[in-house]
């Protein structure tokens, strides 16, 4: 049986990248033992452009009717599309690892952080009104939402570093007495992990200082989206930079980066994306049962780190010359060879 797979290729850089993902999907599925299918669900700026709407009904029912979904990032329509989809199919929690790499250049050493951002409130709710002389957004959190994502940061603590900081601004806004009530209540059913809390100023702070110490950062969406960017810049590129958005029941993933306007889309990095592919397999063999998929993933990443450390075929952002089908080709060759020699 195969599992179904949609796919937003996204703009700008992102139909190459998928292009890379799914390529290097395929070669692992074949090696590893398990069967994919591809559903093509479009969406974005060119769906917007093409059918009048970022998100046609077609794409959302593909999107709806398979196993997991792997997202390419959309441009100015990231709102409608990305944000729409967190919020309509209740992917609570947005799930960002942070790790430096061998051979990705950056300042500091042994970082091994986790993002674990609320998904679906707070001010990207997007209950607006914006008039001539104001403008108010409402920033939405309710105990239901901030428990739960308080226990997927404390599960996920409990089999990591057991270090949970609980991201607010409590010192300003009353509101995140919620947020901060609810970490610290789940906080007691975990003994074995640390807590701390700290604001979200001091918290961007520390984290340039110190990024070794953090171990699970728990936060609000908008919080959560800031200090992904700023994580990415410590561990390294933006182009490395992946995430998981799951819910009870679906997974969506992706980079955390855009669409790199700024860039040759032949020479982007597609290793977000096809790091995003990995944490899909991890979740699909998680939640479906599937070991193969599981050793997939470890072989994916192996093939990752190796690439890496080989310091060959890199693209620009990592101080290689590589086009992103130069690197797709030798990363498939890694996984291969990997794969034959284990
Ligand atoms: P961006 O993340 O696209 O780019 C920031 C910087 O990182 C740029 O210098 C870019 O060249 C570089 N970069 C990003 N990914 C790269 C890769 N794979 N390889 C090499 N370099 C890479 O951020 P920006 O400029 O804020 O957003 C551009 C567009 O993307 C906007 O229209 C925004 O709405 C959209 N966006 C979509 C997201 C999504 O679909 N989830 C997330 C973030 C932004």
């Amino acid at each position: 049986m195969a599992y179904v797979i949609s796919v937003i290729p996204g703009d700008g850089i992102g139909p190459v990248i998928v292009r890379s993902a799914r390529k290097v999907l395929e070669a692992v599925s074949e090696a590893y033992g398990f069967k994919l299918s591809f559903v093509e669900a479009l969406a974005g700026d060119s769906a917007k452009r093409d059918f009048g709407e970022p998100l046609p009904k077609d794409s959302l029912d593909k999107i709806v009717s398979s196993d997991a979904c792997l997202k390419g990032p959309v441009g100015e329509t990231a709102k409608d599309v990305v944000v729409f989809l967190r919020q309509k199919l209740d992917l609570y929690a947005n799930i960002r690892p942070f790790k430096t790499l061998p051979g990705v250049s950056s300042k500091w050493k042994d970082v091994d952080l986790v993002i674990v951002r609320e998904n679906t409130e707070d001010l990207y709710k997007c209950v607006e009104d914006v008039g001539e002389e104001y403008a108010v957004a409402l920033m939405v959190l309710t105990k239901k939402a901030c428990t739960r994502i308080a226990k997927v940061a404390f599960q996920m603590a409990e089999v990591r570093r057991k270090k949970v900081t609980v991201v607010h601004k409590i010192n300003v806004l009353r509101s995140f007495e919620l947020f901060r009530t609810a970490a610290l209540g789940v906080a007691r059913s975990y003994p074995s992990v640390t807590v701390e809390e700290m604001l979200v100023d001091n918290m961007a702070y520390q984290l340039v200082l110190n990024p070794q110490k953090f171990d699970v950062i728990l936060t609000t969406n908008m919080f959560g989206d800031i200090l992904s960017d700023e994580a990415a810049g410590i561990v390294g590129s933006l182009g490395l930079a992946y995430s998981a958005n799951v819910g009870d029941n679906f997974g969506l993933f992706e980079p955390v980066h855009g669409t790199a306007p700024d860039i040759d889309p032949s020479y982007a990095n597609p290793l977000a994306q096809v790091m995003a592919s990995k944490m899909m397999l991890e979740w699909l063999g998680r939640t479906k049962g599937n070991a193969a998929m599981l050793e997939a993933a470890k072989g994916l990443e192996g093939a990752v780190l190796s690439l890496l450390r080989s310091s060959e075929n890199l693209t620009p952002d990592l101080g290689g010359k590589a086009t992103t089908e130069n690197l797709t080709k030798k990363l498939v060759n890694v996984l291969l060879k990997g794969k034959s020699t284990s």
